[in-house]
């Protein structure tokens, strides 16, 4: 795979930088404000690689506070480049992403999804653009359309405009716009939305992920917490997963920047084995050492209670569309490009279950290996 030098645009000149930046970063930028600087060296590759060096690249990344976001500003920051984390949290919240960069190769910026100013400043010196904005649930101020169509829709607009010469946008798996979940349906206007608007944009589909800080693992590990045992539609029978490793997908956006032939493609990210639900949660409970009940549940009678836990006005636990979202089978599509395309070989489950579900184990097994935890069986397709 060809490394591109994405040498279009100027990167290391921020003059519009929040408070938030270092009072070096704002010397900076107010002493190159004005200047014709003819060669930009953040621009141009050196280095062996590593922090220290410099890709080339730089990144505005927008949704970077995510769970994603952490693991594609890593990869980015190991190859030294210069990302920009457009916010809207507390700075002190942000304080685990200065170690990914060297020193002044990260750079902090509020913005506002609705202030179109901002998208435009938090772009405007950046040749790369990813888009991992996305929420779980809907809240008052944000709907699903706001946050999975019109927001996208607005940073490719700005992207385009600005000349930006890659634009990562993240839908997922299922979208579709027959989806029973409202939140896919609107991944699939978003996607369109995204290439009306920007034609050659990546767009990445993965499946469900799953890491350290996941909502798919964990969410059925701390069931145990209601008694062991585990609700699932039709016993989790009729759903198909092929659940996607984190790093794997921080590693698939970083090398499609790099690939010069990845503009315009669609990428379907999901992980080496496919699995029942059902035997993917018993897994689960095998590596977390703890039993496995599970017990079926009409849609209508789980929408109650998840409805329940989507009241409070904090993270809810889990909502009626997750409910739909998760009791959906994975689609496949053997047309489209996926990790093997990147030159990434997808982790199993087998293999990083333990890193994210140790923490749920009795205190007596935290040291134990997973010896004993049979393999989830695999469907073959
Ligand atoms: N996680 C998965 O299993 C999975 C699977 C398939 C696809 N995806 C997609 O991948 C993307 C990243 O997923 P993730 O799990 O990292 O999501 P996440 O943890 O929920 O993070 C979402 C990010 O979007 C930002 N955001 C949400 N609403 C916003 C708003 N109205 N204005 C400004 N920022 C807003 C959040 O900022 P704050 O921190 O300020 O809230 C956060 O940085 C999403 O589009 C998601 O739909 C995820």
């Amino acid at each position: 795979m060809a490394t591109v030098a994405l040498v279009s645009r100027p990167a290391s000149v921020l003059p519009r930088i929040s408070s938030s930046c270092s009072p070096a970063i704002l010397s900076a930028a107010s002493v190159s404000t004005g200047q014709q600087r003819r060669l930009q060296h953040t621009l141009v590759p050196k280095g062996k690689g590593g922090r220290s060096s410099s890709s080339g690249i730089s990144a505005t990344v927008f949704g970077a506070t995510g769970f994603l976001g952490r693991y594609v500003v890593n990869q980015l920051g190991r190859i030294g480049s210069q990302v920009v984390i457009p916010h809207r949290c507390d700075q002190y919240d942000l304080m685990y992403f200065r170690t990914m960069g060297d020193l002044g190769q990260i750079i902090f910026m509020e913005w506002d999804a609705r202030n179109k100013d901002s998208i435009k400043r938090a772009l405007e010196h950046s040749n790369v653009v990813i888009n991992l904005v996305g929420r779980e649930w809907e809240t008052r101020n944000y709907r699903f359309e706001d946050v999975f169509v019109t927001i996208p829709q607005q940073i490719a607009r700005a992207a385009k405009e600005a000349g930006v010469s890659k634009l990562i946008h993240m839908s997922h798996l299922n979208a579709d716009i027959r989806s029973p979940s409202k939140y896919l349906r609107n991944k699939a206007v978003g996607e369109t939305a995204v290439r009306d608007e920007f034609p050659d944009a990546i767009i990445m589909k993965p499946a469900e992920v799953f890491g350290r800080e996941d909502r798919f693992f964990n969410y059925y590990a701390n069931m145990r917490w209601f008694g062991n045992s585990i609700p699932l539609l039709s016993l989790g029978k009729n759903t198909e997963k092929q659940p996607v490793y984190v790093v794997d997908v921080a590693k698939a956006i970083v090398n499609a920047i790099k690939d010069p032939d990845s503009n315009g493609k669609t990428y379907a990210l999901v992980g080496p084995n496919r699995y029942l639900l059902h035997d993917l949660v018993e897994y689960i409970y095998a590596v977390v050492r703890r039993p496995f009940v599970a017990y079926p549940v009409p849609r209508q009678l789980y929408h109650l209670g998840a409805r329940f836990f989507a009241m409070t006005p904090f993270e809810p636990w889990t909502s009626p569309d997750k409910v739909d979202r998760f009791h959906q089978s994975d689609m496949k599509y053997p047309g489209l490009p996926g990790l093997e395309d990147l030159g990434i070989t997808p982790n199993t489950v087998e293999q990083k279950a333990i890193q994210v579900l140790r923490r749920h184990r009795r205190f007596r097994y935290l040291e134990t290996d997973l010896d004993d935890a049979k393999p989830a069986k695999q469907i073959n397709y």
